[in-house]
């Protein structure tokens, strides 16, 4: 038996849900760029768990259930209230908070398909209300309630911020969330299939994909590519900091891809709105800067930029704290992890692969007083 190191090019499963080739993203087989530059947030999630758009009034059913489950229970609240707010990661409190909300949910191991169906709907409103609660909550101020007018992306930065955001920053929002919700089998979400293909319940499978999600090398990117963009601080220093990481042997965040070879098909509608909103809050360096990096990794190392690179200066120019934004790719990338988890529920088999065994032959028991 040999093994293929981190499954590299191991196909492991089918899936209806979307699909990479020839470095082109689809969601049931709708161009990425469609979806991004036409699409609502909520128009994607129904299509990723219905594969095909809903009409008009499928459209409204979906969206007034969203809102109608955004409320977090008291004792999801009180939870978080009792976080050490100072240190707690809100990725970990995310992960958290999301495996509470199974406590609360008398649905949680009900395993028929209306009831997932309920399951999701909940957990996919749920989610940004848990980001914007603690963000407040750490913050000494209040949660937000949802406001019933606002689409889902409005509602995540009124929810963050308390004040109804613009025109711009929903559009921006809004296509942060189409652009991350689904990725066929990435990490998270292969996380999500192999949990709940032991039969367990969804809420597990979110909080493990959560985890999952929280590394550096998957969407815990994002946050350090601004923290990146901060030490550098302007333009100038770009090029000499990356040439110093490179010489160091460091991997620079946000670049790179394990599918795509010849770049990331959705961050060039970041990059955009990155260039827009950068010169809006009149910080255009953030942008020029992440340019910069952009054309010398690509020179130095044939690397491109991936989804987290740009994600990061539209994020921050959108007043968002730099450890929420990992959160706020969950919030979008649930959408995703329930459409496979309802997959792989549909037509299950447990996910048991092998290892290539590389430890010592088979050798007899030495007794503990003969041990050297
Ligand atoms: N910066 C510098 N070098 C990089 C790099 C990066 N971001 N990504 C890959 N490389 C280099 C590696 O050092 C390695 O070089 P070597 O063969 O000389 O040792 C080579 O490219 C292959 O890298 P590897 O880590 O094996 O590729 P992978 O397919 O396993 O990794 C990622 C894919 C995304 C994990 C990787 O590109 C990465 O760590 N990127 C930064 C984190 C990130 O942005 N993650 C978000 C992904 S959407």
């Amino acid at each position: 038996m040999s093994s293929t190191k981190g499954l590299e090019g191991v196909v492991a499963t089918q899936s209806a849900i979307s699909s990479i080739i020839d470095d082109q993203l689809t969601y049931a087989g709708y161009r990425i760029d469609d979806l991004a530059e036409n699409s609502s947030f909520e128009e994607v999630i129904y299509l990723l768990w219905n594969q095909k758009l809903p009409t008009e009034s499928e459209l409204k059913v979906l969206k007034t259930q969203l809102r109608e489950e955004m409320a977090l229970p008291e004792a999801v609240i009180a939870h978080l209230r009792s976080y050490d707010l100072s240190t707690v990661h809100p990725m970990a409190a995310l992960r958290t908070a999301v495996s509470l909300l199974g406590l609360y949910d008398s649905e949680a191991d009900e395993m028929s398909e209306d009831a997932n169906k309920r399951k999701a709907v909940r957990l996919q409103a749920r989610m940004a209300t848990i980001v914007a609660a603690f963000s407040r909550i750490r913050e000494g101020k209040d949660p937000v309630q949802p406001k019933d007018n606002l689409s889902f992306a409005a509602n995540l930065l009124y929810m963050l911020n308390g004040e109804e955001p613009k025109g711009i920053e929903i559009e921006a929002i809004n296509k942060a969330l189409v652009l991350h919700a689904d990725h066929e089998l990435n990490a998270s979400t292969f996380t999500a299939r192999v949990c709940v293909a032991t039969l367990s319940d969804m809420y597990s499978g979110v909080t493990a994909a959560i985890s999952a999600l929280k590394g550096p090398l998957h969407g815990g990117a994002n946050e350090r590519v601004m923290k990146m963009l901060t030490e550098i601080g302007e333009e100038e220093n770009a090029v000499p900091y990356i040439q110093e990481r490179l010489e160091r042997k460091e991997k620079i965040m946000g670049m790179g891809h394990r599918v795509y070879r010849n770049g990331d098909p959705r961050a060039k509608h970041l990059k955009k709105m990155s260039k827009e909103l950068t010169e809006l809050t009149g910080q255009p360096k953030w942008y020029n800067m992440s340019v910069k990096i952009e054309e010398y990794i690509k020179k130095e190392k044939g690397l491109p930029a991936n989804v987290d690179f740009y994600s990061a200066s539209v994020y921050h120019s959108l007043g968002i704290d730099h450890d929420l934004f990992t959160p706020i790719f969950a919030v979008s990338r649930v959408s995703g992890w329930i459409a496979h988890i309802l997959e792989q529920y549909a037509n299950n088999r447990l996910i048991r692969p092998r290892a290539e065994y590389t430890g010592p032959q088979t050798q007899d028991y030495i007794s503990i007083e003969k041990r050297s």
